[in-house]
């Protein structure tokens, strides 16, 4: 099939690429062009594993390509998804302006039948406001449909997630549009993940539905970790506990310090603006968002219990990604955390194996690392934000010859608390005696 993307950042070029791999030829459009000009050099801008190779393979097969132009790849494509961004506004609600301006050019160079695919993250309601944009923007009358196509990929396995998804959801209103996205999705049928067609509206609740449901299990958790603390017991075995109850099944139960990247806090909030602009009830969706915010900005308080009045200490963080194998850093909480001891007037030292030139673009004046003993050096407390493989055994006896205090603060409860203590160290972590 010919299908265009609107939007070469995480979802569009992850499933641009992808559906380019499975023989489909595939023009991803994107009003950055420096973006676009990078992406013509080989110049990838985001870390996913394994898309680099793969984004290389299906250029060079003359299956993918990267422009800012839209007109000819309107014109010349059967499919053509939105997958632009729709960040949050200062009230939580969803900023549209991205998605519309894209069903604006579809409408304006629109020149025959068409499907117009929405893959971004959008509230109920939005595929009728595309299909009015589209039909706005028209100078002559064609026939289109708008579909909603919800993406679940994570960062990180997105390649792994679109290839072999748990399920595919598309929300659909013509038989027409439910043929030719069951044709483009039969190559990923085969795995025997179903295809779930619905109604639109129905399609854009399960995705804000399926990030809320696990945005809640996470601050569910967070919620309990200080009665465990309190209490000496110990919230890794409590998640274990009621993990293995089928009906609620093991993942998505850790504490931490709480969920960040570019899709749970905006989703979580979304919703419940969403709710509000219906005169529903929103408390639940609220306090998930409340929880999480809470936890982000309390983590400040375990290091102050480890090394007491912050100015002029060190503070050693790995990890600044929202999670491993990413460089996302969007709402990670190493931003609310770093704010915090900058405040405070603590010195920051940090390494983080993919995120670190990101972070660098917004905080340039501190001290980054290229691997992790160098910012541990000196330092009077180590704080582990992401659970990247690398931190799981790290060389304790070296760590100790350079801390200077011998204080951990494991905001992912990656080490065991005994262990860590009899090798030395003060240790705290989340939800644990
Ligand atoms: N990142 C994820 O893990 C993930 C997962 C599932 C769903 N989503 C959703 O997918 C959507 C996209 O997210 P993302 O993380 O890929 O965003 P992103 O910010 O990484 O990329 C968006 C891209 O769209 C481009 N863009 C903006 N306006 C454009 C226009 N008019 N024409 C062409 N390109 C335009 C931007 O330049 C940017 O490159 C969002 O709605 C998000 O909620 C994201």
């Amino acid at each position: 099939m010919k299908i265009t993307i609107f939007g070469a950042g995480y979802v569009g070029l992850v499933t641009g690429t992808c559906f380019s791999e499975l023989g489909n030829d595939v023009v991803l459009v994107d009003i950055d062009e420096k973006r676009v000009s990078n992406l013509n050099k080989g110049i990838i801008p985001i870390y996913e594993p394994g898309l680099s190779e793969m984004i290389k393979r299906n250029v060079d097969e003359k299956r993918l390509f990267f422009t800012t132009d839209s007109k000819k790849p309107i014109q010349d494509s059967d499919l053509i998804f939105i997958a632009v961004g729709t960040p949050p506004k200062d009230d939580g609600s969803t900023d549209l302006s991205y998605v519309l301006s894209v069903a604006k050019t579809i409408g304006k160079n629109i020149n025959r039948y068409k499907i117009i695919v929405d893959k971004s993250t959008v509230p109920v309601g939005t595929a009728e406001k595309v299909r009015n944009e589209i039909k706005k923007s028209m100078t002559k009358d064609y026939e289109f449909d708008v579909v909603s196509n919800p993406e679940f990929l994570k960062e990180g396995s997105a390649i792994q997630d679109f290839m072999v998804p748990d399920r595919i959801v598309v929300g659909v209103n013509s038989e027409n549009a439910k043929k030719v996205m069951n044709e483009l999705y039969s190559s990923l049928a085969r795995t025997h993940k179903p295809i779930i067609f619905t109604d639109i509206k129905s399609a854009e609740i399960i995705k804000y539905a399926s990030n809320a449901m696990l945005a809640c299990r996470i601050s569910f958790m967070n919620q309990l970790a200080p009665l465990c603390e309190k209490v000496g017991a110990d919230i890794k075995e409590v998640a274990k506990g009621i993990g293995l109850d089928d009906r609620i099944g093991p993942r998505f139960l850790q504490a931490g310090v709480g969920y960040g990247g570019s899709c749970f806090p905006k989703d979580v909030q979304s919703l419940a603006s969403t709710l509000k602009e219906y005169n529903l009830n929103s408390e639940l969706i609220d306090a998930v968002e409340n929880v999480n915010q809470h936890q982000k900005e309390s983590m400040i308080d375990k290091i102050h219990s480890l090394v007491g009045e912050l100015s002029g200490k060190k503070i050693a963080l790995w990890g600044l990604a929202f999670k491993p194998k990413t460089d996302d850093i969007r709402e990670a909480p190493s931003m609310v955390l770093i704010g915090q001891l900058i405040k405070e007037k603590a010195i920051i030292s940090s390494f983080d194996p993919e995120a670190i030139e990101n972070v660098k673009k917004i905080y340039p004046s501190l001290k980054y690392s290229d691997n992790m003993y160098d910012p541990v050096k000196d330092c009077d407390c180590l704080v582990i934000l992401t659970e990247w493989d690398e931190f799981r055994s790290p060389d304790f006896e070296k760590l100790k010859k350079l801390m200077k205090q011998k204080n951990i603060f494991d905001g992912r409860n990656i080490y065991h608390p005994k262990t860590i203590r009899d090798k030395g160290f003060k240790y705290l972590s989340v939800g644990r005696k």
